[in-house]
């Protein structure tokens, strides 16, 4: 698989993650099997949540594969915290440390390759982030440092009072979301395709070396299902069947090619717990889709161009 180094950090990633969010639908037998199948894959990247199925995700994924330090070399685990259920979101200090012994516990390991903040706290403290960041770097149990669903000042905001880089960005990203696509080609137009909702995120993260990890890479709105062969998207559909045909892939090939045919150099973050459908996934790093191809689909979506 295509590998890259996640923003500017030494780490090697493949181009692909694994996202874990929808684990808990699998028994331990299904989650051992999907993991070690990704692993012969090269997907050996995975994201959790601390959130995950309430934990469940997590616990299932070090049970499924009875994690030990030598499965435990073989992969690269990033996770998140700051969402806290019935709460709302905590930055605090004290909750960052807390939430990563957990995760910690559950994934049976001492360390975390990537550290998320899961979603933007309105009541963060950055010296508190920091804080608890040197703490847990200084104690071994957090390798790499990043954000998710944040943009451009908020991570500015943060990045003052950090001593690591943030290396990455999680953020909804899709062919029926890209918002941060459309608002490039629409600058200072009348129509709504202008309006800037993120903070020009995408530029911002590119000027940084921040890797965006797009999430929910085959969802339409905010998980209201997969566009793929959904009545919704007739002409996205039709466009995708066509291009999937002439480079005899999957449509989930093409959906994943788009993504990675954006120079941003994005690592999408798949939420399948289907083998094939992984699979299908990681052919997308052998596709180089054409400047037509690429628009062509952004235009089958719905979108236009000035
Ligand atoms: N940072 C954040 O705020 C945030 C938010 C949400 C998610 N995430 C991360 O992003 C990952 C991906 O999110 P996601 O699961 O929503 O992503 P997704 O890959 O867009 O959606 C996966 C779901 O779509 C189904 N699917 C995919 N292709 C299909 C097809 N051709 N036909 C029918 N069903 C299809 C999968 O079913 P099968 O399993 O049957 O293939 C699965 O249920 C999560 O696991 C999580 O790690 C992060």
């Amino acid at each position: 698989m295509k590998q890259f180094k996640l923003g500017k950090s030494n780490l090697d990633v493949p181009a692909i993650a694994v996202g874990c969010m929808r684990m808990s639908s699998l028994d331990l037998k299904q989650a051992g099997v999907f993991i070690n199948e990704a692993l012969d894959l090269g997907a050996n990247f995975f994201d959790h949540a601390d959130v995950y199925g309430g934990g469940q995700c997590e616990e299932i994924f070090a049970k499924a594969i009875e994690m030990n330090s030598s499965k435990r070399e073989k992969m690269i685990l990033q996770s998140k915290c700051g969402i806290r259920p019935g709460v709302a979101f905590d930055f605090s200090k004290e909750h960052i440390l807390n939430a990563v012994d957990g995760t910690l516990k559950r994934l049976h390991t001492d360390y975390l390759d990537v550290l998320l903040l899961h979603r933007p706290d309105a009541l963060v403290e950055p010296e508190e982030v920091a804080e608890a960041f040197n703490k847990l770097q200084d104690q071994g149990k957090v390798k790499n440092f990043g954000v998710s669903n944040q943009n451009p000042m908020q991570i500015m905001l943060l990045q003052k009072y950090l001593r690591q880089p943030i290396i990455a960005n999680q953020l909804q990203l899709s062919i029926t979301n890209a918002n941060m696509i459309k608002q490039g080609l629409h600058v200072n137009m009348q129509d709504d395709g202008a309006i800037n909702r993120d903070g020009s995120v995408l530029d911002f993260c590119r000027l940084n070396d921040i890797t965006i990890q797009p999430w929910s890479p085959f969802q339409f709105g905010f998980f209201e299902g997969v566009f793929l062969g959904n009545d919704k998207f007739p002409e996205l559909n039709k466009k995708i069947n066509e291009i999937a045909a002439k480079y005899n892939v999957s449509d989930n090939t093409i959906v994943i090619a788009w993504l990675l045919r954006h120079p941003a150099n994005m690592q999408p973050v798949t939420g399948t717990m289907n083998i094939k459908r992984l699979k299908d996934c990681v052919v997308a790093c052998d596709i180089c889709l054409s400047r037509e191809e690429w628009y062509e689909i952004y235009l089958s979506a719905g979108n236009i161009l000035p």
